[in-house]
């Protein structure tokens, strides 16, 4: 993979950088449900600080907002942002898709995003299959370079796409299969073994849509309703009962799955077992969670519901690369061009 050049080879002493993070974090009831966007975007912005840079200007956006939006307001990401970086240097603008011209790749809006700088920094690997205006436009405009945690997530994850060390094992699940159909065929022809769980193995059951065979759950937790204290019984993955929900993987499957995973030399997960946001649903993905953790080999994880669930089980420490990018990871793994790193001149 090519790689854009880094703001590492930047002058930016006494300059007016432009930076598009990606702080796009949830909010629960106005407040910020997970920082890790936020801290993600720290070591581009301190290194900006500590090379003299005169001003350095956040740009990002927030929710998927219809134009101006208060429930969308950049205000409690900025004030998380200054409290971490305490510069008053840093100047955080408001939620970019308060313009339609954003989404739109309005030229018009990145030369507003633009005036006044000398530099753009794109570091928001997030929002890096997006062409919009702040992530693409105003790239065309500045010089433009790539921010230290684009660059990182393009080297982890482009690991992937290379010579991986074997057994290569790809772990997926979630709600739905035509989300990872383009991922899952891209790496998953590729790979020595492809679990599948959670919803997205019933798919698969009754139509397997892959090039290769998939290795799925033997046994299910059906729940006789879509609830958190739903009675539930253990059954065959094959036999779940009409009208019954499969809402993790059972006991026998997670044993087999971390079998596997134990002996992978290169492990990538993305998307849940079961709905892991339920305890008594959780033990699956904390299986798998656990299981990545214990591995001595390369582990990647993508996709927010996998993100969370390895924070949730303790081991986000012990995981080799956990991706900032929902979206955009599943892109760069299917083997696609990220508009926001194509329109940063490469590394020469
Ligand atoms: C994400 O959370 O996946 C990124 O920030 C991109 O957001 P979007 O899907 O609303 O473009
Ligand atoms: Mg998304």
């Amino acid at each position: 993979m090519t790689l854009p050049r880094s703001v590492d080879a930047a002058e930016v002493d006494g300059k007016v950088v432009l930076v598009r993070s990606d702080l796009n974090v949830p909010l629960e009831d106005g407040r910020i449900a997970d920082d890790t966007r936020i801290r993600a975007s720290l070591p581009t912005l301190r290194l900006l600080l500590e090379r003299g840079a005169a001003e350095v200007r956040v740009c990002s956006h927030l929710g998927r907002p219809k134009g101006r939006d208060e429930r969308y307001a950049i205000a409690p990401v900025a004030a998380a942002l200054q409290d971490l970086l305490g510069d008053d240097r840093v100047h955080v603008l408001e939620n970019t898709r308060f313009d339609p011209r954003e989404t739109a790749n309005d030229e018009s809006y990145a030369r507003e995003l633009a005036e006044g700088c000398d530099l753009y920094v794109n570091d928001a690997f997030g929002s890096a299959h997006r062409a919009h205006a702040s992530t693409e436009g105003v790239a065309h405009l500045l010089p433009a370079y790539a921010g230290l945690l684009l660059l990182d997530e393009l080297q982890h994850l482009g690991r992937l796409l290379g010579d991986v060390a074997r057994p290569f094992v790809i772990i997926s699940g979630g709600a739905k299969v035509e989300d990872k159909i383009g991922v899952l065929e891209n790496l998953g022809s590729r790979a020595d073994a492809v679990l599948i769980g959670g919803k997205m193995a019933e798919d698969v059951r009754s139509e397997n849509p892959f090039s290769f065979e998939a290795v799925l759950p033997s046994d299910v937790v059906a729940a006789d309703s879509f609830d958190a204290d739903a009675a539930t019984e253990l059954v065959p993955f094959d036999a779940l009962p009409e009208g019954r929900l499969g809402l993790d993987i059972g006991p026998r499957t997670r044993e087999d799955f971390a079998a596997r995973l134990a002996g992978a030399q290169t492990v990538f997960w993305n998307g849940p077992m079961g709905v892991f946001e339920w305890p008594r649903f959780a033990e699956g993905t904390f299986a798998v969670a656990r299981a990545l953790a214990d591995s001595d080999g390369y582990t990647v994880v993508g996709g927010g519901d996998s993100v969370r669930a390895v924070h949730d089980a303790g081991v986000a420490d012990r995981i080799s690369w956990i991706s900032t990018g929902g979206g955009a990871s599943l892109e760069l793994l299917e083997g696609r061009e990220l508009p926001g790193v194509a329109a940063i001149p490469a590394l020469q």
